[in-house]
């Protein structure tokens, strides 16, 4: 009975390779509240390369999660990222809207590595002009949506929504920042093994691209630099007292720094090809690497351009019993905060 349906409880499942994330959001009155979040870590190489390696551990890092955050409901939104979805531009002649969809089909098998049955697709127009509609065109490998579904069903929730990490990057920076709606923004988070980019104009993406780098390459170069074991040397670029003195791990962070601005530049390289002329006004850096003291520094001077950290909870209202832990962590809880915000029946 549709009356008395009450409005769906959803919450954010974030199944990062270095933390499983748990965010429950609630809307009255156009405010958003935060009402649950949790965290449980994973060990390194649970989830490798984007592959969950050990099921078992990543349904008990997420019932973990799920617990101490204390969620109503069971139904989860979650996200794909990594080298099995792609996001690509593309023109497709202008057609009426009934046959955008089989159009979009055909075309789709020009732009992805996989067959056409083998993947999930999904589009957006980004405009049109001269006779063609610009469209984001997303695949994912269903092998890879079932992969993550199974680690959330195992663990007695129901993956309600499959969103793209980029994507709730997005949607997290469109709800604090509604009034930014000039220049192209760069929007990188970077988390423990891969670099999601979402270039967003006027509330839309323009481009999107994932990248395997993240803040293991930082401990993996510590490691070797200082010949310490890895557990060893993430404690020590976390400036974790662990008988590593800071100078000693600086040479390998800046080497790492220079490797992270090239991927950078590939990328913008990339999107420059793609987007006529599009000028980048800035970058909002996300994901726990975007707390490494400096980066956002050393990323301005190389770029000339604004680096900013995100901040996912500023138009959100925190109670004081979670202000402690947004305050602290906040840009790592950029993409899980964009995943609570979904609702089923979204289109975006
Ligand atoms: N204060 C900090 N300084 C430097 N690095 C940090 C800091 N806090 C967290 N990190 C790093 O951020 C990474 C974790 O970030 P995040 O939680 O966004 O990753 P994830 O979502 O688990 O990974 P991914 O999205 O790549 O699968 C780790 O490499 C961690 O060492
Ligand atoms: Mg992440």
């Amino acid at each position: 009975m549709a009356l008395f349906r009450k409005t769906p409880e959803v919450f954010g499942l974030d199944i990062g390779s270095s933390a499983v994330k748990v965010v429950q959001l609630r809307e009255s009155g156009g405010t958003w509240r935060l009402v649950a979040l949790g965290t449980a870590s994973l060990p390194p190489d649970v989830i490798a390369d984007g592959t969950i390696k050990d099921p078992p551990t990543v349904v008990d890092a997420i019932r973990g999660a799920v617990g101490k955050a204390g969620v109503k409901g069971s139904d989860a939104t979650i996200a794909i990222c990594g080298r099995e979805l792609i996001i690509k531009k593309v023109q497709i002649p202008q057609v009426p809207p009934k046959e955008v969809h089989d159009v979009v089909q055909l075309e789709a098998e020009h732009h992805i590595p996989f067959a056409i049955d083998e993947v999930f697709l999904d589009y957006h127009g980004v405009g049109q002009h001269d006779g063609v509609m610009d469209l984001i065109l997303v695949a994912v490998k269903k092998s890879k949506v079932l992969e993550y579904a199974a680690v959330v069903e195992e663990a007695g929730l129901v993956p309600a929504i499959v969103d793209v990490d980029s994507f709730a990057l997005g949607n997290q920076f469109e709800l604090n920042f509604p009034e930014e709606r000039g220049e192209a923004v760069a929007l990188i988070d970077i988390g423990a093994s891969i670099m999601k980019t979402n270039v967003v104009r006027g509330g839309a993406t323009i481009f999107a691209r994932d990248i395997p780098f993240g803040g293991n390459n930082y401990t993996q170069a510590i490691a070797q630099q200082l010949k310490i074991p890895f557990e060893q040397a993430e404690a020590a670029k976390l400036g974790r007292d662990v008988g590593v003195r800071w100078e000693a791990v600086v040479p390998a962070l800046e080497t790492v720094s220079r490797e992270l601005s090239l991927e950078v530049q590939r990328t913008f390289d990339y999107f420059a090809s793609t987007a006529e002329s599009e000028r980048i006004g800035k970058i909002v850096l996300a994901g726990g690497c975007a707390q490494l003291p400096g980066l956002n520094d050393y990323l301005s001077s190389n770029w000339g351009i604004p680096v900013e950290l995100a901040k996912p909870f500023e138009r959100i209202e925190v109670d004081p019993a979670h202000a402690e832990e947004v305050a602290g962590a906040a840009a790592s809880f950029a993409v899980v905060v964009g995943l609570a915000l979904r609702r089923p029946g979204d289109k975006g």
